[in-house]
């Protein structure tokens, strides 16, 4: 079996669940009268979508989407594919995409054009992370929790060849970028 490479905590679990707090904040400040569809992009958005949930006040449905964006290991490999699909329809509504990293923006670009054909009244973005200086389409994250350095995530969510997702802390890959 291969070693599993070394991680160092960047954002510990005492940090994401501040973070996390805040946006909760923001969307009961915005959405409270309003009863939204929140779309995780799976897989990594699912940690921060079932904390960010349990904090928020109004009412919410709960959908997921998967896209293919990267393959086995970290790189893009092209072109990305719908993988699962919303099964329900979104006109006229306020819909909120959960993500947990904007890295260099292809993914949300073609998701939120994905869901404007399906012309809901609102699409709003809500990421935990930013990695601004990857980015190559340009983006906006309308609820932002941390910004983060160009190092290879692991940890609450993300993945290093589907491996490490449940680190409860937000972790850099040694040696990797
Ligand atoms: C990650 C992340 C975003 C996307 C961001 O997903 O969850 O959806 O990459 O990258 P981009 O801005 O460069 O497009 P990934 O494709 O690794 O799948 P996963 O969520 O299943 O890990």
């Amino acid at each position: 079996m291969n070693p599993q490479p070394e991680t160092s905590v960047l954002f510990s679990r005492q940090e994401i669940e501040a973070t996390v707090n805040r946006l909760a904040s923001e969307l009961n400040r915005d959405y409270h009268r309003k009863h939204p569809i929140l779309i995780g992009v799976l897989k990594g958005s699912f940690m921060f979508m079932a904390d960010l949930i349990r904090l928020l006040d109004f009412p919410v449905e709960v959908e997921f989407i998967r896209l293919s964006s990267y393959g086995g290991g970290k790189e893009s490999v092209g072109k990305i594919k719908v993988v699962h699909g919303l099964r329900t329809p979104i006109k006229g509504r306020d819909v909120l995409v959960i993500e947990d990293i904007v890295d260099t923006g292809r993914t949300i670009n073609f998701l939120l054009e994905y869901l404007r054909r399906k012309r809901p009244a609102s699409v709003k973005l809500c990421a935990l992370t930013d990695k601004p200086s990857r980015r190559q389409i340009p983006v906006t994250i309308d609820y932002l929790g941390l910004t983060v350095p160009n190092e290879f995530l692991v940890g609450y969510g993300l993945d290093w060849d589907e491996k490490f997702r449940n680190l409860p802390d937000m972790c850099v890959l040694e040696g990797e970028e």
